[in-house]
């Protein structure tokens, strides 16, 4: 509890921007943490459509760090002093902190994917199978390979999975062969499939979650193909405590990790960098997950 006024003016303000924005978790998780170690921070949920306009805002007003949501991680590093060399290789940045006037690009989604991971597994030249090429699988990437993995990645636009391969020499190949990959020792969900109840869209991975709007259409469609036994699942989507994925995941007997879990990890990057204090990440999680569906 705290013990003073509170807002007052010397109440330091973070932010998640993003748009759209009116949905966002992270008030819930850094606002839970800050009044648990009774600190005079608060954090908003900021929708904006001009991503030059807020960062001028963050300098006029002194807003101490603004976590960055979708579309706007590319395009905010132009308007940064510096950024991490997560950013220059990521090319997306999810984090700013306002370092007495220099602000400064982090990327914590790598972080938070990694630390869950390395909590379950040393990923030293185990095989890793990632579904999705879009900025989250990008950031995944660039987190295991300096953590010496071998990666594959699978995606539907499969030019996109090509061009992460390139950059950071992994394999890379159609999600729509997903189910005949049988040695991998983690499987990633890095695509948003999972955070609506259905998908229009014919793709093989819509298929084995049987969330696709469309009649059965490839020889196999049992997500046995997909998932084997006892192996590592991660779903970046964190909309929902449970999805399609986690559930398949969960009748093989894999080691799951949620999205949710995830955001606390990045999170918990974010808190420790605008605070400076030991973020109290079990606190955060359960708040957080006061606010997500089911
Ligand atoms: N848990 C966390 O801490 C955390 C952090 C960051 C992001 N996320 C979540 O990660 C997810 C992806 O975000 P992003 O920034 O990477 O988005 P993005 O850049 O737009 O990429 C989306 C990816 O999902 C794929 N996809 C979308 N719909 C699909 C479908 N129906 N079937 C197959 N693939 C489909 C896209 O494939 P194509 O390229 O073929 O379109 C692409 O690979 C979002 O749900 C986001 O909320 C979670």
């Amino acid at each position: 509890m705290r013990t003073y006024q509170f807002p007052n003016p010397n109440t330091k303000i973070c932010a998640s921007i993003g748009f759209p924005n009116k949905m966002t978790k992270s008030p819930f998780m850094h606002n839970a943490g800050f009044a648990y170690l009774n600190l005079n921070y608060i954090y908003h949920g900021w929708e904006i459509e001009n991503i030059k306009d807020a960062i001028h805002a963050m300098r006029s007003f002194n807003f101490l760090g603004y976590s960055i949501s979708m579309p706007f991680k590319e395009a905010v590093i132009k308007y940064l002093d510096h950024t991490d060399e997560a950013v220059q290789a990521i090319k997306a940045c999810n984090t700013v902190f306002n370092d007495n006037g220099v602000l400064i690009g982090f990327n914590s989604d790598w972080i938070g994917a990694l630390t869950t991971l390395k909590q379950r597994i040393d990923l030293h030249n185990k095989h890793v199978l990632i579904l999705g090429a879009g900025g989250t699988a990008r950031a995944i990437t660039y987190g295991l390979k300096i953590n010496n993995a071998n990666i594959t990645i699978l995606n539907r636009n499969v030019e996109r999975a090509k061009k992460i391969a390139e950059e950071f020499d992994t394999q890379y190949g159609d999600i729509n062969d997903s189910g005949k990959f049988k040695d991998y020792d983690v499987l990633i969900n890095a695509t948003s499939v999972g955070t609506k109840s259905k998908e229009d869209c014919d793709c093989r991975l819509c298929h084995f979650l049987q969330l696709s709007t469309y009649p059965p259409k490839y020889e196999s469609e049992d997500s046995n193909e997909l998932f084997l036994e006892n192996r590592i699942a991660l779903d970046v989507v964190f909309q929902r405590n449970n999805t399609e994925f986690t559930q398949k995941a969960q009748e093989k007997n894999f080691n799951i990790i949620h999205g949710h879990e995830m955001l606390v990890e990045q999170g918990a990057f974010q808190f420790e960098l605008f605070t400076g204090q030991k973020a109290p990440k079990d606190v955060m999680y359960s708040q957080l997950k006061k606010g997500l569906d089911n």
